[in-house]
């Protein structure tokens, strides 16, 4: 009986385990799991999802209060369309997280970032720019485009001088969505260097719509597999979204993926950026406590443990500190919902926005909590201890859990 080590990722001569830990923002998935991952010769992931946050977290920087104290005038304002990020800091703290991850790297794998198109910055394609230009400067192994088509994405870097050497891919949740990705960057002469195909399960934002239940993973990854042999490509496909143990991932790896991704069972891993009692919760979940709905603001579905905080949550949207999600014009869904709120409620207290969340500040402060299909099943990963609390695992147990596993059998930790 196979087992995922019996199988490579090949990347022209080198090879890697075939396991990729995907990014999750905001820096829930860490620079430590990313680097435990290429310590163990896998693939991980940091994110640079509110990067000027994060640097602030591990740097002591003060990026996001400077700009808080910039932009402190225009916070009662509905219009958001001046309150700018200043590039030069964004690309800092871009180089600050990844050269920092990258200088402490230790083994034979990769670490790449995630970048996703829909953090917008009220500067779509500058900001966009910038981040993976810094990230590629810092000397990151590479970069998954994730949230978003990523049309125009390959030409934002096209000049810069690591533009093909480090390894490029994207994430997409259809063959179409590839087929557009690879037309309209024809004229690059520059393939994408994997392509993860991410089915309804995931965590995070979904590349479908809310009958996301109609579409399974195995079909769409037959379909781009197909299609990149038809054509030639030679791209590694790598399956992602409720692969949950060692088996899950060799069936696909037997049917041609070159790797899988995963995360949900890395969430709670000892070196995963949740909260420690929020990793309890996740733990603690049930299947119907589950929930995918449309209160994300960049208008894609996210999956969500439904007793997040943020749900429901009527906070003044924080632009002037966070602002990822404004469109190029300064506007944001939430935004839109706060506004109508307040207008009923002018008085500003008590408010409760249902249909919409301020993402920034609700990832920011781990109150909003994604997660992927199979979060209910964390519990049969682990201990329970005497007090109640389930035990945290190591990334390296679940890694080679992954590794190692067969027959679907799960290896508990050793107990407390
Ligand atoms: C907590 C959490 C946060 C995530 N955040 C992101 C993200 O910021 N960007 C992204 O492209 N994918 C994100 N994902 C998706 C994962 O990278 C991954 O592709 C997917 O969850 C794999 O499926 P699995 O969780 O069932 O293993 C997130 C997933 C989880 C569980």
């Amino acid at each position: 009986m196979k087992r995922v080590d019996d199988f490579r990722l090949k990347f022209g001569q080198k090879e890697y385990v075939p396991i990729m830990v995907g990014g999750m923002g905001v820096d829930i998935s860490t620079a430590e799991l990313a680097l435990e991952t290429a310590r163990l010769g896998g693939i991980g992931h940091i994110s640079d999802a509110m990067v000027n946050d994060v640097s602030d977290r591990r740097f002591d920087t003060s990026f996001v209060k400077d700009k808080t104290k910039l932009y402190k005038h225009n916070i009662l304002n509905a219009d958001k369309s001046d309150v700018k990020f200043d590039l030069d800091i964004l690309a800092e703290a871009t180089r600050n997280h990844v050269g920092a991850t990258m200088e402490a790297k230790k083994g034979d794998g990769l670490i790449f970032v995630n970048c996703m198109e829909k953090l917008t910055m009220n500067g779509p394609r500058e900001t966009l720019q910038v981040r993976m230009a810094s990230a590629l400067d810092a000397g990151i192994d590479g970069i998954t485009l994730s949230a978003g088509l990523h049309l125009g994405s390959f030409g934002l870097i096209a000049d810069h001088p690591r533009f093909r050497d480090a390894k490029l891919g994207i994430i997409v949740s259809s063959v179409r969505a590839l087929q557009l990705f690879l037309r309209k960057n024809a004229r690059l002469d520059r393939k994408p260097d994997f392509v993860v195909v991410e089915g309804p399960l995931a965590g995070g934002h979904l590349g479908f719509g809310l009958d996301w239940a109609q579409y399974d993973l195995a079909t769409i990854i037959a379909e781009v597999i197909k299609f990149v042999k038809d054509e030639e490509l030679n791209i590694p496909v790598i399956a992602a979204g409720g692969i949950f143990t060692g088996s899950d991932a060799v069936s696909f790896l037997e049917s041609g993926s070159a790797a899988v991704q995963v995360a949900t069972r890395f969430t709670v891993a000892e070196e995963c950026g949740l909260p420690a009692d929020v990793k309890q919760d996740y733990y603690m979940a049930n299947e119907d406590d589950i929930v995918v709905n449309t209160i994300s603001p960049t208008g894609y579905p996210m999956r969500m443990l439904k007793g997040s905080p943020a749900i429901g949550d009527g906070i003044r949207p924080n632009c002037e500190s966070y602002g990822y999600l404004l469109d190029g014009n300064g506007n944001c869904a939430y935004i839109t919902s706060y506004n109508r709120e307040l207008a009923l409620n002018p008085s500003g207290k008590n408010i409760s926005v249902m249909d919409k969340t301020c993402l920034c500040t609700q990832m920011r402060n781990f109150k909003l909590w994604t997660c992927g299909h199979y979060t209910y099943r964390l519990k049969d990963t682990t201990r329970r201890g005497p007090d109640g609390k389930y035990q945290l695992l190591t990334a390296e147990h679940i890694f080679n859990d992954y590794l190692y596993s067969v027959d679907h059998q799960i290896a508990l930790p050793a107990g407390i």
